[in-house]
């Protein structure tokens, strides 16, 4: 049984692929819980598991090990129940390139025994959401890259599903769709309640659409929290000051170094930078001890971390190498 509020529940999933004789441990024995109604991100480097594990989770793929409760029913024994409460936008698309947009919309419509005025209806509704009024009748091969990938976003969802797996939904969309997909899966969640689990390796998109975030590498998942508790996992805040000159540099690195917290300030002619727990906080404290040593800051920074500062912590590289 899963409690009432998951929608998702893994317990050790699994999944080796085995390639030429060598066993490939794709999925290292995840445990997830992802909550009714929650948009969660999952992010991670390229061949990190990300597509194995929404496969799993979507039935396209069987587990090596492990289970999971998605939408109600059990992965294993009740596949069919599974992938009717579900919608998946797979990383590759799914649209054959001389298939009529309307037609292919009203059979995968079919598929779910939706009738046709609603498909219909529900199809040109969701088009028009993501920017796509006029391709109806037009061929999926004569559509742009990216409102290719949006109408596989359309296919996606065209069942109102109660889960949707979204699998770098927004590569290779300029940044205007970008946005305008967000605000469309802010929607559905808002509106309908539907739950979201997709995959980027988009910080800004991870962080400012997820509810909650996973991070996966190597099979694993090596973090998990909000944007702002993952944030909160990285040593504090960037401190960045420009001085006059270098021995005012030596100067306010002293300074700043008895700050609270503060971490040793690394200084580079002009410019020391430091972190410290909270930025908000030191700065004014720091700007005063400044001015009653009569040292003059021409410029001062306060860096949030990023997600990417996150990831680089955790894993010691950086997710923006990894982006395409
Ligand atoms: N069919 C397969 N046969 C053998 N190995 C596979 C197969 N599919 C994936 N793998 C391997 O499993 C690992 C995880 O791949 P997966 O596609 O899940 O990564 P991903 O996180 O989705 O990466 P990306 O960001 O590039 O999409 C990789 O090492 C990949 O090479
Ligand atoms: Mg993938």
């Amino acid at each position: 049984m899963t409690g009432m509020g998951s929608m998702i529940e893994a317990r050790g999933l699994k999944r080796t692929y085995k390639a030429r004789g060598k066993a490939i441990e794709a999925v290292r024995g995840i445990d997830l819980t992802v909550q009714h109604g929650e948009i969660v991100g999952f992010l991670g480097p390229n061949g990190a598991g990300k597509t194995t594990t929404l496969k799993m989770l979507c039935t396209l793929l069987e587990p090596t090990g492990g289970s999971a409760t998605v939408a109600g029913s059990d992965l294993r024994q009740d596949s069919v129940g599974v992938r009717r409460k579900i919608g998946y936008v797979s990383q590759a698309g799914s649209t054959s390139p001389e298939a009529v947009v309307g037609e292919e919309i009203m059979s995968h419509a079919q598929f779910y025994g939706i009738d046709r005025a609603t498909a219909k209806q529900r199809g040109q509704d969701l088009l028009a959401s993501l920017d796509l009024s006029d391709v109806w009748g037009r061929t999926c091969g004569s559509l742009s890259g990216g409102q290719r990938r949006r109408l596989d976003i359309v296919m996606g969802l065209i069942h109102k599903p109660a889960l949707v797996f979204l699998d770098e939904p927004s590569t290779g969309l300029d940044p205007q769709s970008r946005a305008n997909l967000w605000t469309h899966i802010r929607k559905l969640r808002d509106e309908l309640g539907t739950t979201v689990f997709l995959t980027t390796h988009y910080m800004d998109e991870a962080d400012s659409l997820s509810d909650r975030i996973l991070i996966i590498d190597n099979g694993t998942i090596v973090a998990e929290g909000t944007p702002a508790e993952l944030k909160k996992r990285v040593s504090g805040d960037a401190i960045t000051l420009t001085l006059r000159n270098e021995p005012d540099a030596a100067s306010a690195a002293e300074i700043a170094g008895k700050l609270d917290g503060a971490d040793a300030p690394v200084v580079d002619a002009h410019v020391v930078r430091l972190h410290v727990p909270d930025g908000g906080r030191a700065l004014p404290l720091l700007l005063a001890e400044l001015t009653r040593a009569g040292i003059d800051a021409i410029g001062v920074d306060v860096n949030r971390p990023t997600l990417d500062d996150v990831f680089l912590t955790l894993t010691g590289r950086s997710l923006r190498d990894q982006e395409i």
